[in-house]
């Protein structure tokens, strides 16, 4: 054969054959606890839920956006359409507003993430599991940059009105695609947008505070209503002290300086108080009662432990389970001990200026809030089990699954999405769970129960 023939083989096989290496943080080493309890944080009181809406939907506390009369055709005409295209179920997920110097622009708000569809309806409140994250931004955010800052001259009102949103576009459109679909990098936007952030006043910096790493990493997103119960906020229970400023954080990011954050902050404590008055939406098929009360006494004597009682008097005992005892993907967690936000946020005016709130890693996950549990799927906090069955018998769990086109396509038995288990990774709605992070291990305390113990305990589970 000829020489270069063999090298052209051999190179290509050497190219197909090197899986690419990511830069991950180790897992930290195994922590000398089990189980921490997660201690209550005085609160801010006194907010109106149906204020908290109007702030929420109204959108100001977004600082800047997207100039309205760029997209006015579109939005003005069927704005729950506009919505819909960007496979965000509800009208609430943007918002129109004035800036602070008189320009309408369009923004996207909280619901743009925590609203879902279940059954075909839709749910303030549930995470939208349907938004997918895998396509690249870096070229989106140059292009509405460059049209913007075209179209309209310097020193302008509309301008100075999307300056902050362009630029924390394009801090952050490098780290938002992910590799499965479903799972959302709010995380990884935080870990961006603040790195451009002086941390004092929390103005703009031409050079980064802290280094990013390259692996983008997603989480499932949670469910709203859990936030009346827990003392700490986000799956590693990283998010410790005053939840206005924690919440507050994700809107951070179009804000010009501290003074505007503040303001808007405030307002927080009504925003807060709406998330508080949320339930969890009611099963919505049949329940063999006998079943309930047969899985109620399994859920006593093995979950209760971690994730509380949901009978009369409610407990949830907010507590975080070492990576070693839940032993699910260790990734999340220990990226986030390792991020550079953390030093950042804990000397910035989140955490100097009162009230207080401050990020504390642990290499663990808090055992959430089982309410409403049913419309959750997909489950663990990187999304990577379809189906509570699956959660409850860890060998049943599919390594590769492609998820449905839509929420009608729900399984009322094994409870959770009706998926398709395939034999690879390919395809957009594959989930792989052999992907860093993706993980479906761990959380093995269903597997020794008899399959008829662990239906009636999913009988149980419909009705919490
Ligand atoms: C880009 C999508 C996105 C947007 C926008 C977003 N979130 Fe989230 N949110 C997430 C994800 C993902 C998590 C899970 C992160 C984690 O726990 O590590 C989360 C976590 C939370 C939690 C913690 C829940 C818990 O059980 O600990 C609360 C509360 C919350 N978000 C409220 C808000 C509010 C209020 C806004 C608007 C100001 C908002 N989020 C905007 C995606 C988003
Ligand atoms: C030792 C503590 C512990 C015990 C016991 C325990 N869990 Fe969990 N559970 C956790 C933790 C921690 C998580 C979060 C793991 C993760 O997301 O990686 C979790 C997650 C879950 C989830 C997924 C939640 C979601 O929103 O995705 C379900 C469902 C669940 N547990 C049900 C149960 C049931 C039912 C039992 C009893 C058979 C049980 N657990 C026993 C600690 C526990």
């Amino acid at each position: 054969m000829h020489r270069n023939l063999i090298y052209a083989i051999l190179f290509f096989g050497l190219m197909f054959s090197c899986k690419t290496v990511y830069d991950l943080p180790e897992s930290p080493s195994p922590a000398q606890w089990d189980v921490k309890v997660v201690e209550s944080y005085p609160q801010m009181s006194g907010g109106d839920p149906d204020s908290g809406f109007y702030y929420l939907t109204g959108g100001t506390y977004l600082g800047s956006g997207i100039p309205y009369e760029m997209l006015e055709r579109r939005l003005s005409k069927d704005p729950q359409k506009f919505a819909e295209r960007a496979k965000i179920p509800t009208k609430y997920g943007f918002a129109v507003f004035e800036s602070q110097y008189g320009v309408k622009v369009v923004n996207g708000t909280c619901f743009s993430c925590h609203a879902g569809n279940i059954n075909g309806e839709t749910v303030l409140g549930l995470g939208n599991a349907f938004n997918t994250n895998q396509v690249g931004l870096k070229l989106g955010a140059k292009l509405i940059n460059w049209r913007v800052r075209t179209k309209y001259k310097k020193d302008t009102a509309t301008l100075a009105s999307f300056d902050a949103f362009g630029k924390y576009f394009s801090a952050m459109a490098p780290y938002v695609s992910t590799n499965n679909p479903g799972v959302n990098t709010a995380a990884r936007i935080a870990e961006s947008c603040m790195r451009y952030r002086d941390p004092d006043d929390l103005t703009y910096t031409d050079t980064a505070q802290y280094e990013v790493r390259e692996y983008n990493i997603g989480s499932d997103i949670p469910a709203l209503w859990h936030m009346q119960k827990k003392n700490a906020l986000y799956y590693t229970a990283v998010g410790r002290g005053d939840f206005t400023k924690l919440l507050f954080q994700a809107s951070v990011l179009g804000i010009e300086d501290s003074t505007a954050a503040r303001e808007a902050q405030e307002k927080f404590v009504h925003i807060a108080a709406w998330i508080r008055s949320l339930e969890p939406p009611e099963y919505p098929e049949e329940i063999n009662t006998v079943r309930v009360e047969r899985g109620k006494a399994i859920f006593r004597k093995n979950c209760k432990s971690c994730h509380g009682t949901y009978e009369e008097p409610e407990t949830y005992p907010n507590k975080v389970v070492s990576l070693d005892v839940i032993g699910t993907d260790p990734l999340y967690a220990s990226y986030a001990m390792e991020s550079g936000i953390v030093d950042w946020y804990n000397e910035s005016w989140f955490a100097q200026s009162p009230p207080q709130s401050w990020m504390e890693p642990l290499p663990g996950y808090i055992a959430p809030p089982l309410d409403g549990i049913w419309a959750t799927a997909p489950y663990l906090h990187n999304g990577s089990v379809p189906t509570l069955y699956e959660v409850l018998h860890s060998p049943s769990r599919p390594d590769y699954w492609k998820r449905p086109k839509d929420s009608k396509a729900y399984d009322w038995t094994r409870v959770g999405w009706l998926y398709t288990e395939k034999t690879n990774g390919s395809g957009r709605r594959t989930y792989d769970t052999t992907l860093p992070g993706a993980g479906n291990g761990g959380h093995t305390f269903g597997d020794h129960l008899t399959h008829e113990e662990r239906m009636n305990l999913i009988e149980y589970l419909k009705t919490i």
